[in-house]
């Protein structure tokens, strides 16, 4: 996987505002960016989010979410991060061109509306769903990228623009996966 890194990130309590709360912080961590990359990153983080509000029950120790923007030199990948649930897991159908229905079409628009994402399970039994969002317009050339052990949906390749924000000073560092 290429390398992500300046992550910025928080832990966020639950309740009808965190997807509002998420937006914001994005939006504060990005500022500077590419539009696009903005807002598509505001869209997907929106989807997530919501996503852990509708699908993943509370609890004690239950009530937070965490969303996450790490920086590489091609693209931003938004993680969110739940306590994680055995209802349901995350499904990425394609969008339907025409499809009127209302329900099981927001992991599609992130799928839509990135390069790649997918979800996995953290040891400590945590849900993490991510997507890496490009900036740049599709690349005639179509690779698909395999992934051992997560769940991926590639895109065709984007052409890189730069998406870190202006001042990525004093950020703390991380490995990606
Ligand atoms: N964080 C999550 N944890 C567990 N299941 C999830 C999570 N996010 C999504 N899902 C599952 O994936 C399905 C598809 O999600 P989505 O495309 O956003 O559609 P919708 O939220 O309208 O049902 C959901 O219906 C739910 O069953
Ligand atoms: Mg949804």
């Amino acid at each position: 996987m290429p390398d992500v890194s300046g992550w910025k990130g928080a832990t966020l309590p639950r309740s009808a505002k965190t997807p509002r709360h998420a937006r914001q912080a994005v939006r504060r961590w990005l500022a500077g960016s590419v539009a696009a990359v903005e807002s598509n990153a505001l869209l997907v983080v929106s989807e997530l989010v919501t996503n852990v509000i509708q699908h993943v029950p509370t609890g004690v120790q239950r009530d937070w979410v965490k969303v996450r923007l790490g920086f590489a030199d091609d693209f931003v990948r938004v993680e969110v991060i739940d306590p994680g649930t055995t209802r349901s897991q995350p499904r990425f159908k394609p969008l339907r061109q025409g499809s009127t229905k209302r329900r099981g079409r927001g992991l599609g628009l992130v799928a839509d509306l990135s390069v790649r994402c997918g979800t996995h399970i953290a040891a400590c039994g945590d849900r993490i769903v991510w997507a890496d969002l490009a900036a740049g317009v599709p690349d005639a050339a179509q690779e698909a990228i395999q992934d051992i052990g997560d769940s991926v949906h590639a895109r065709p390749r984007m052409r890189p623009l730069s998406v870190r924000p202006s001042q990525p000073a004093g950020l703390t560092a991380f490995r990606s996966r």
